[in-house]
């Protein structure tokens, strides 16, 4: 099975191309690593098959909503404009948050280590303690969560400080609230874990720190904090 994420143009996550009659249209981020890279943390079976089916799928169906939004709206379709709002929220969310989680993680050999001592680190340790006591809060809720879902490591533009939240389903984070950043989710449904973990979501949440591209987060944190 070839295990090289699909080759599409480079093009930054989440960016809106093609247009579908006169919309925009979005289209599958490539992934930064290949199908293989987490491995043993995550198998590249389910990368694949999270990438190309269940990525591809929120991908699909979001465009497809979008241009029914589309029509709808020329025909000034009240209904139909609101019947089509959770099928917007749902596969929609499930683009954006998927498009955060690949850039989120990284093989064990170019990701790993630390939170940058100097900026991301420093808040984890004033705001939590430590950094192993952040990784038992973000996975105690990933554990709790009841169903499909995120959980999440915030930055609150507001509050100027680090929160750790869920989301249920495809809800991206910004429906927590709109000054919530997020620096990192984590997959909790079973599509990302169970092939490999089966029924242990424990120990998915527990490795998956092996895998955190903490370099890229302690980016997204000194920009949006600066
Ligand atoms: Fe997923």
């Amino acid at each position: 099975m070839a295990l090289r994420s699909v080759s599409r143009k480079s093009l930054p996550l989440g960016l809106a191309v093609g247009h579908v009659r006169g919309l925009q249209s979005f289209s599958l981020p490539e992934l930064p690593y290949d199908y293989g890279a987490l491995e043993p943390v995550i198998s590249g079976e389910i990368m694949q098959l999270h990438h190309q089916k269940h990525h591809q799928t929120y991908i699909t169906n979001y465009n497809k909503a979008l241009e029914q939004l589309h029509q709808a709206l020329a025909k000034a379709d009240s209904p139909s404009i609101v019947q089509l709002q959770s099928a917007i929220k749902f596969n929609g969310g499930g683009h954006i948050n998927h498009s955060i989680f690949w850039k989120n993680l990284a093989p064990i050999k170019e990701g790993g280590g630390e939170p940058s001592k100097a900026s991301l680190g420093w808040a984890i340790d004033t705001q939590f303690g430590s950094l192993e006591t952040l990784i038992q809060r973000v996975n105690a809720e990933g554990a709790a969560l009841q169903g499909s879902g995120w959980v999440w490591l915030a930055l609150d533009k507001e509050l100027k400080k680090l929160s750790v939240q869920t989301t249920a389903n495809q809800d991206p984070l910004v429906t927590k609230g709109s000054a919530l950043v997020p620096l990192f989710g984590i997959d909790v449904w079973e599509h990302a874990y169970y092939l490999q973990y089966k029924n242990v979501k424990a120990d998915y949440l527990k490795n998956i720190w092996k895998v955190i591209n903490w370099k890229y987060v302690s980016e997204v944190y000194e920009k949006e904090n600066p």
